[in-house]
């Protein structure tokens, strides 16, 4: 009772609310009426989820395809919503042509090419990008920082600052992020990447080449512990960096649950606020987006498939758009009573 009354306020002090979201797949944005539905009702932010990614705009060399994501930054605009970007620069979802890129000279003529016509086009619409999207080895203690991709094998570590001076060239407003995934476990792994995400981040800075945040994708397992005491020395030590952090593509991957969709529920919510309090109680993110608001469409049940019949419930409402535990967290930080 001393320290309330020296005034400090309780830990849950009503706090600003925090922008929440969701990424939007084009195939369920066009033929679901309720999913557009709820990404009218849920969400502050939206991020295309595959729509300016090189696979989806760049089908021809010679030629960008707008047509998806313009139908998505339509949307948010016509809604109030706020805008993300996603990716300027992947190793993944590229179309042929980009894999068959031989020199230097040509990776960076297209990759400066790329972000140049792309950030230009969306300039003063799409806030913020995940210029780079997991450019770090999946466990660096393994082999080094970086991930084989193209860019890194044509331009080396070169390839990040690149993408970066581009995007802050062409849209000096737009807040610029580096986006990677597995930070959240107490796992050696976990910890080398939050290490190597800060180098990079650090390098960027050094060098005086505009970089605003980290983004954090946090696909969390349901069975797997999160780091709370490592996650706070993270979000500590990109303050002394003076960056902002973002929460850019949660969901909870129960693969290894048993099959009983409350139980699961339960405790895929408890993941989430757990995940959710210790970076909340160390840095206030910028957004928490998730990669999808219903379990009726997500990445997930194809990619970790479970060995009963039970359907993925990765995200805040069921395949029926009906409510689940996981919404409730979110919109306590959206409310700002997180
Ligand atoms: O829409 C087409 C459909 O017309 C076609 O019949 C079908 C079969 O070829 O493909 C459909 O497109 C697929 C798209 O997902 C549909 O949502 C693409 O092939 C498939 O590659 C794409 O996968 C996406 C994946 O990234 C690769 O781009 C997932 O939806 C998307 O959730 C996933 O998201 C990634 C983030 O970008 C980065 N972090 C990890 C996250 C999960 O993998």
């Amino acid at each position: 009772m001393v320290a309330l009354a020296a005034g400090i306020a309780p830990a849950r002090a009503a706090r600003r609310p925090i922008p929440v979201g969701s990424a939007a797949e084009i195939g369920a944005f066009r033929g679901d009426a309720r999913y557009r539905a709820a990404l009218k009702r849920y969400c502050d932010v939206v991020v295309p989820m595959n729509d300016l990614k090189w696979q989806a705009l760049r089908h021809e060399r010679a030629r960008f395809d707008f047509s998806g994501a313009d139908e998505i930054v339509a949307f948010a605009e016509a809604n109030g919503q706020a805008l993300r970007g996603h990716t300027l620069l992947w190793g993944e979802a590229l179309p042929p042509w980009v894999k068959e890129m031989t020199t230097r000279a040509e990776a960076e003529r297209e990759l400066v090419n790329h972000i140049e016509v792309v950030v230009d086009r969306y300039k003063g619409r799409i806030a913020t990008w995940d210029v780079v999207n997991e450019v770090i080895r999946y466990d660096p203690t393994e082999g080094g920082p970086w991930r084989d991709t193209i860019w890194q094998r044509l331009l080396g570590p070169e390839h990040v600052e690149i993408a970066f001076r581009t995007a802050a060239r062409t849209d000096p407003k737009a807040r610029l992020v580096l986006n990677d995934f597995h930070f959240e476990e107490p796992e050696p792994g976990a910890v080398a990447r939050r290490k190597v995400a800060l180098d990079i981040c650090r390098r960027l800075k050094d060098k005086g080449i505009p970089i605003h945040g980290l983004g954090m994708q946090a696909h969390l397992y349901a069975e797997k512990a999160i780091d709370v005491d490592g996650l706070q020395r993270f979000m500590r030590d990109l303050d002394g960096l003076g960056l902002d952090v973002e929460i850019t593509e949660l969901d909870v991957i129960d693969w290894k649950m048993p099959a009983d969709a409350a139980l699961r529920d339960r405790h895929a919510a408890a993941r989430v606020s757990t995940f959710l309090d210790a970076i909340v109680a160390a840095k206030r993110p910028r957004a928490i987006v998730t990669w999808g608001l219903s379990d009726r469409y997500s990445w997930v049940g194809e990619t970790f498939p479970r060995k009963d019949d039970a359907k993925a419930r990765p995200l805040p409402l069921d395949a029926d758009y009906r409510p689940k535990p996981m919404l409730a967290v979110l919109e306590r930080y959206r409310r700002g009573t997180g």
